[in-house]
């Protein structure tokens, strides 16, 4: 039997059991984060993760997939990259009975492949107990054919639990086909497997679970969550159990090979399976250019990244197989290419379809690819020189400068190498590659861990709708996956500006508790998005997005669009989120402070305090509380006090997960009234403070707190008080603010910040002396107008007295004195800071009568305990006792009619 007839008789087999044949899918998947189709159960993600509905629960197919992960080993008998995976399904219908019973008849039954039982051998997980009967009591196997393996061997993907990836995955059963006569076994079958005599044809895989856990840390907190339905994915290698059928030395001896197999021999210098060397070629080349052939047909065309890189790289190494080893002077892959249609083009009509198309390119990367050759083998001769002593090494930078410079692979130079039977020093070369890298920060284009990547990596959730794993108590960057796009519809029917986007696994913390949503960044090579705000909505986290930077607009496109560029539902795109650090340190220090408020308010206030409300945001913190009247000025700052020094403790927080209610509830845990929980609780404690049912986000130590500051007090309902508070830098800042207030007002005194109060109490005194003078002044004006005003032997005299007014003010009112009474003798007493001033004034008249100003003053201050004197004209006399003013002023008659007596 063939592998054609294989394919018809496997789907046929199918068809009895009630499965619908289903077509097999691109090798390009719908899905950005998945290079190429590797399994056949690729294409019914959806059906498995319940996002879609299957067109009927049992399913079959035949789907072409490429795997680059064992592309090193390509050429020996049995692994290819390109191959068929035969594959049957239940989506949620039968399970491991009728899977195992259907593979056992179609594998043994005289109607269909009629393998010899006594060639077959099964493996099972090693716990699973149920597979292991069914083989045994249902199928009759010996228990010696029934190994009973490990996660690396019967875990589909292996090694799943342990390390990944993320997504569906279950235990599996193994079929194996003897490939040797009995004897020829070494009874160890994990030996026997490795060596290829039992030969592994039929994997059946049981998927029961959905792993989840942090993607950047994959072994840490990983749950195996129930998938909806256990169902059933099975995969059968086309090639390999049609070589077993018909007892052929290869994969390369069947008839999905043999025609280009053939043609590739009639184009060779050398026949191909000649020796061992091309040998190896040969299938190289029927291998790589039947996965070219296809990866073209579905679109892909050689390129420097992604999956065009994974082609270019598949067709430079058949190129450089038939050059070097086989000859091939001129191109020669678009002569074989028609033999590849020969051998598949019936089942896969595409190779028909693009025939032109799929030539051209292969002709044109190829030439291509010859002239880099050419160049780069050119250097390389150079460099490596004539003289090659015995076990020469090639220097590794020489290596880096041929990849980077002339798209030479490392592999093209090791080859040139080994022919002139010498060695690349790798090392030398890695550590090239390394420093570029680090130069070019962004890395190479043309980076190998392109060829791990296609292997296959899911994000399932386990129920119909996807949930979001947070992982972001003590991670704020990790990889994510878009699992869903929600798009807020604008009024055109377009997206709007905003739109929100579902991850599998995210750090950001959706508002809950009084803790306000985290913000940051969500971003691949094709966008950046800008996380606005998170919500979380039953098990899903939303993270609403604006675009900072796209390579496509994502807004203001149809739904659908917006959708497939995001990666939605199951088109998994891989990105990067990443928590704003910065202002969730803020966040948790606020978080944290708020449990020692509240904790500090019951021990000054009273147990009657709880919480009614909280808001913990990255620039404050406001906290609701029952007390029935204002807090005092010292209960405030008792409670600050008491904050501050368990900050200063320096406790480390201390948080328990899955804590059973009644037992958090007994240890005093505080819990919000009228709040669900569900069976067990998360504790967030401060030992020897606090300990609260809470699931935010805090400091691990309440010294990053930092400082914690009261900055409002007050009343929002009946019953219910309001404290507002700082910590960290916001409090900082704050303390930083009133400084500069304080300076800045001390500045004004001319004081220096210490000395603010008592500057403010002189000024406060100054202010109220000059009110009280300035009411007595206006009071006093009325009552000392008019001034008095006489005659002392003919000549007028005019005498003022002011009471509690600045001294300066005299000689001003004795000059309009002067002004109004032109020739009189003018006296004006002031009174005023504890002191008396006397002024007077002497027109040229009375003075020729003997009137003298500097004596009148002299005279009349000393009445009040003073002194003075000055010009006839003007003087000014002071004196110490404001009480003998009138006294003084009132013997000025009598003083000016002494000097005018005397000048008579
Ligand atoms: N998904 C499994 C595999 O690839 C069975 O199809 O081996």
């Amino acid at each position: 039997m063939n592998a054609r007839e294989l394919r018809t008789k496997y789907l046929e087999f199918f068809d009895t059991k009630d499965h619908r044949r289903m077509p097999s899918d691109s090798l390009v998947p719908d899905d950005p984060s998945l290079l190429f189709t590797s399994a056949g159960m690729v294409q019914f993600k959806p059906y498995f993760l319940g996002i879609a509905q299957p067109p009927h629960p049992r399913l079959s197919s035949s789907q072409k997939c490429l795997r680059t992960t064992d592309i090193e080993e390509v050429g020996n008998p049995s692994h290819l990259t390109f191959f068929e995976m035969l594959g049957n399904f239940s989506i949620g219908d039968y399970f491991k009975r009728e899977a195992i019973a259907w593979a056992w008849e179609f594998l043994t039954d005289r109607k269909w492949l009629a393998l010899d039982p006594d060639r077959l051998c099964v493996s099972v997980f090693e716990t699973d107990d149920e597979a292991f009967e069914l083989w045994r009591d249902m199928v009759g196997l010996p228990e010696s054919r029934i190994n009973r393996l490990g996660e690396d061997k019967n875990y589909w993907p292996a090694n799943a639990i342990s390390e990944g990836p993320n997504g569906p995955c279950g235990p599996c059963t193994e079929i194996f086909y003897r490939t040797v006569p009995p004897e020829q076994l070494s009874g160890n079958f994990r030996e026997d497997d490795k060596a290829g005599r039992w030969l592994e044809i039929w994997n059946l895989v049981l998927m029961q679970f959905q792993r989840c856990s942090d993607p950047n840390d994959l072994s840490k907190d990983v749950a195996m969550l129930p998938l909806p339905k256990p169902s059933i994915d099975t995969g059968m290698g086309l090639e390999r159990t049609a070589r077993v059928l018909s007892e052929l030395p290869s994969v390369y001896h069947t008839d999905t090979f043999a025609p280009i197999v053939e043609a590739i021999g009639r184009l060779a210098e050398t026949a191909p399976y000649a020796d061992e060397r091309s040998t190896r070629a040969t299938r190289v080349i029927a291998d790589h250019l039947r996965a070219a052939s296809f990866c073209i047909a579905d679109g892909v065309l050689p390129q420097n990244s992604g999956r065009g890189y994974v082609l270019r790289r598949l067709i430079r190494r058949a190129v450089l197989k038939g050059q070097m080893v086989l000859g091939f002077q001129q191109p020669f892959l678009a002569e074989v290419f028609p033999a590849v249609v020969e051998a598949l083009g019936d089942h896969y009509s595409e190779l028909v379809e693009r025939f032109d198309h799929i030539a051209r390119a292969l002709a044109t990367e190829e030439q291509s690819f010859r002239r880099t050759l050419r160049a780069g083998t050119d250097r390389f001769y150079s460099i490596a020189g004539e003289q090659r002593p015995a076990g020469w090494v090639f220097p590794g930078e020489a290596a880096f400068e041929l990849y980077d410079t002339f798209g030479f692979p490392l592999e093209v130079t090791r080859e040139l190498v080994e022919q002139m039977d010498g060695s690349v020093d790798t090392s030398g070369y890695e550590r090239a590659l390394e420093e570029q890298r680090t130069r070019s920060k962004s890395g190479h284009g043309l980076a190998d861990e392109l060829f791990c990547q296609d292997q296959i990596e899911l994000y399932t959730s386990g129920e119909a709708k996807p949930f979001t794993h947070f992982v972001g108590y003590d991670q704020l960057k990790v990889s994510a996956r878009i699992v869903q796009v929600s798009p807020l519809p604008n009024d055109c029917g377009d997206t709007a500006e905003l739109f929100d986007v579902a991850l599998d696994v995210t750090p950001f913390y959706a508002e809950a508790g009084g803790q306000v949503g985290d913000t940051g960044t969500i971003s691949c090579k094709a966008f950046e998005l800008r996380v606005e705000d998170t919500r979380r909505a039953q098990e899903i986290t939303w993270h609403r997005c604006s675009v900072v930077r796209s390579d496509e607009p994502l807004v203001g496109v149809p739904v659908e669009r917006q959708r497939e560029l995001l990666g939605s539902g199951y088109l998994f795109r891989g990105v990067t989120a990443t928590v704003d650090a910065e202002r969730r340190r803020h966040i948790v220090r606020n978080h944290t402070a708020t449990h020692l408020l509240h904790a500090a308010l019951r021990q000054v206030l009273g147990d009657h305090v709880h919480q009614a409300g909280s808001l913990v945001a990255p620039e404050y913190l406001r906290f609701d509380f029952t007390h029935h009247q204002a807090m005092t000025e010292e209960q405030i700052a008792e409670v600050e006090r008491i904050v501050n020094r368990w900050v200063l403790q320096e406790v480390d927080v201390v948080i328990e997960t899955q804590v059973p209610v009644a037992e958090a509830k007994a240890r005093g845990a505080m819990a919000l009234f009228g709040e669900k929980y569900g069976e067990t609780v998360r504790v967030v404690q401060v030992p020897g403070f606090s300990i609260e049912l809470c699931g935010g986000c805090h400091v691990s130590n309440t010294a990053k707190i930092g400082l914690f500051k009261i900055v409002h007090e007050g009343s929002v309902a009946g019953g219910v008080r309001r404290i507002e508070a700082l910590t960290g830098e916001y409090a900082y800042r704050w303390a930083v603010e009133r400084d500069r207030l304080v300076k800045d007002a001390a500045a004004k005194l001319k004081a220096g910040p210490a000395e603010l109060g008592a500057a403010i109490e002189r000024l406060q005194g100054e202010i109220r002396d000059l009110k009280r003078r300035l009411e007595r002044a206006v009071q006093g004006g009325a009552a000392q107008q008019p001034a008095m005003i006489c005659e002392v032997n003919g000549l007028p005299l005019v005498v003022q007295a002011l009471q509690d007014v600045p001294l300066s003010s005299a000689s001003g009112i004795a000059d309009r004195l002067a002004d109004q009474h032109k020739d009189a003798v003018v006296l004006v007493g002031a009174a005023g800071d504890g002191k008396v001033t006397f002024v007077a004034k002497v027109p040229e008249g009375a003075r020729r009568h003997g009137a003298h100003a500097g004596n009148l003053v002299r005279e009349i201050a000393a009445v009040a305990g003073g002194s003075g004197g000055g010009r006839p004209d003007f003087a000014q006399a002071g004196a110490k006792d404001p009480s003998r003013m009138n006294d003084a002023l009132s013997t000025a008659p009598a003083v000016l009619a002494e000097q005018i007596h005397k000048e008579a």
